[in-house]
């Protein structure tokens, strides 16, 4: 059995992204700021669910209803990723929770799996939403713009190291491995850079996680 070092694999992508010690201590101070508003948040994810077809279907009941029930249930789920998300960090659990909140997407257990799954590319999507919100919701309520702008931008690389995570249920890469004899082309079929050969690299794993 092959087990992956998700821990890891997230620490590479921090250094990818350059996520540093910084933007985690900007991230925490943000915290009590954004804890307050974390409903609010949250409220304005569901809504802009509920404003399109795609994503509102999720949230219907069978006669076209809005399931207030399960909206409300969903709007604390996702306050409560929030919160989580203000106390961050690279450790053992942080990564099976995102694993398990992508899977609920990704593989919907029943009864939510009425609807099937979401597609990723709503998942890629409510994170952008979510950074817009975080950003906004940060040039507002900080005095100082240039940390609100250093702050948002902890926030983006951060929820891009999570939407890296969250999706790992959707997406099965198939790398092509190098080819060394392959000839460098251009567009025009002309070969560039004749002296050039082409090493394979044993230790390159096209971004998969390392295999213990
Ligand atoms: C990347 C953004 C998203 C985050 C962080 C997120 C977060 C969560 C969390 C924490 C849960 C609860 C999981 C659990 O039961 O333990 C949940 C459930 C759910 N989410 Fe999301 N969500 C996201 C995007 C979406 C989108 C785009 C949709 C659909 C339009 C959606 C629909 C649902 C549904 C239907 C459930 C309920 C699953 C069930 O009851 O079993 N979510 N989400």
């Amino acid at each position: 059995m092959t087990i992956f070092d998700w821990p890891a694999r997230m620490q590479q992508m921090a250094d990818f992204v350059g996520f540093t010690e910084d933007d985690l201590e900007l991230l925490r101070a943000s915290g009590p700021l954004l804890i307050d508003r974390a409903d609010d948040l949250a409220a304005a994810v569901y809504e802009h669910f509920l404003s399109f077809p795609a994503t509102a279907r999720y949230f219907l009941t069978r006669d076209g209803e809005v399931n207030e029930t399960r909206l409300t249930r969903r709007k604390h789920s996702l306050a409560r990723w929030l919160r989580n998300s203000i106390e961050f960090r690279i450790d053992h659990q942080f990564p099976v929770f995102l694993l398990a909140v992508g899977v609920v997407h990704s593989n919907p257990p029943l009864p939510a799996g009425r609807h099937g799954s979401v597609p990723a590319r709503f998942m890629t999507g409510t994170i952008s939403f979510i950074q817009t919100q975080i950003a906004s919701t940060l040039a507002e309520e900080m005095n100082d713009s240039a940390a609100a702008m250093r702050t948002a931008i902890a926030w983006n690389k951060m929820l891009m190291l999570q939407l890296d995570v969250l999706l790992a249920g959707y997406v099965t890469e198939t790398p092509i491995p190098p080819r060394p004899d392959a000839p460098l082309m251009d567009d025009d079929g002309n070969e560039i850079e004749p002296g050039m050969t082409v090493t394979h690299d044993p230790n390159r794993r096209n971004g998969s996680p390392e295999a213990h």
